[in-house]
Order: structure tokens, then sequence, then C-alpha cells
């Protein structure tokens, strides 16, 4: 069985209420609780993590890796900023897929830019919570060598 870490950066835990006109109405939990659905029937281990502070998801990361999982990863804001977290990913040899609910590249300038893409199998950002659930297939098919790794 393969495993996955499904890793959430901050104010994700605010998904439901945080600019809905943005986000949606899904909470993080919907969110969890559709994509364990869809990791079970695709019989993938799946951990679920959310934190709202750049080293604890650096710690995340690193965990993933000593697990032998892979990740799929919404850094949130620290797509954007953190160097950390590209180390970390790129440290740990961990296979990532980066996610985002809304179409980042429709929005600010800032969110343009991922520190973390580069070290990223791929990027997947606009399909709102069915995000997660495209990025939980692309990811499985990439572990069970289904899919050419770009890199
Ligand atoms: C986000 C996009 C980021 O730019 C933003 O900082 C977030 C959420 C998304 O899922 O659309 O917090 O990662």
């Amino acid at each position: 069985m393969i495993a996955i870490h499904c890793l959430n950066g901050p104010n994700l835990n605010l998904l439901g209420t945080r600019e809905p006109g943005i986000y949606g109405a899904a909470t993080l939990a919907d969110i969890e609780q559709s994509l364990r659905e869809r990791a079970a029937r695709l019989d993938i281990a799946l951990t679920f993590r959310q934190t709202n502070h750049e080293g604890e998801l650096v710690t995340f990361v690193q965990e993933a890796g000593a697990a032998g999982a892979g990740v799929l990863i919404n850094a949130a804001a620290y797509t954007h900023t953190s160097i950390a977290l590209r180390d970390a990913i790129k440290g740990a040899g961990v296979t990532a897929v980066e996610i985002h609910l809304s179409n980042v590249h429709a929005r600010e300038e800032f969110r343009h830019v991922s520190r973390i893409a580069p070290v990223c199998a791929g990027v997947i950002s606009g399909f709102g919570p069915h995000s997660y659930i495209v990025g939980l297939d692309a990811l499985a098919h990439l572990l069970r060598g289904q899919l050419p790794s770009a890199s």
C-alpha cells in the first residue's frame, strides 16, 4: 500500500469562513473527508495535517520523507515565500505535488511565484476542493510508476 501525507499550511484551518468568494464554503474537515474517501478507494494510506507554522510544515515534510510517503501539499502563503520548505522537499527526497484551491495565476502577482514548484513533480491550481482529489490521483499514479516523472 502506498502512503501519502497531505500537508496544509497557514490559514487553511479557516476554510469555510475565510474569503468564501475565493475559497468556497467547504471546510478543511470537509476536504479531508472527501480525500479520505478517495484514498480508501485507491488503497492509499492517508495522513492529513495542517499547521500555521513554517517550521512545523518543514518538520511534516521531513516526517513524510522518513515514512517513505509522497507529499500532497497546499503550502498556502508559504508557497510564495519559503525557501526552507523548498529545501525540505528537496532534502527529504519526497515526491511532492503542489496544490491550490484558487487559481494563483489569476490572482495578485506575488502569488504567481512558487518557491516549491521547482522541487515538486507538478502543480494543480484552481479547482477548489477538487484540486486535492486531482492531486491525490496524480501523486498516486507517480508513486506507482504509472506516470513519467518530469525531473
Ligand atoms: C492558496 C493560495 C495561496 O496564494 C494563499 O496564500 C492561500 C491558499 C490556495 O489554496 O488557493 O492561503 O494556497
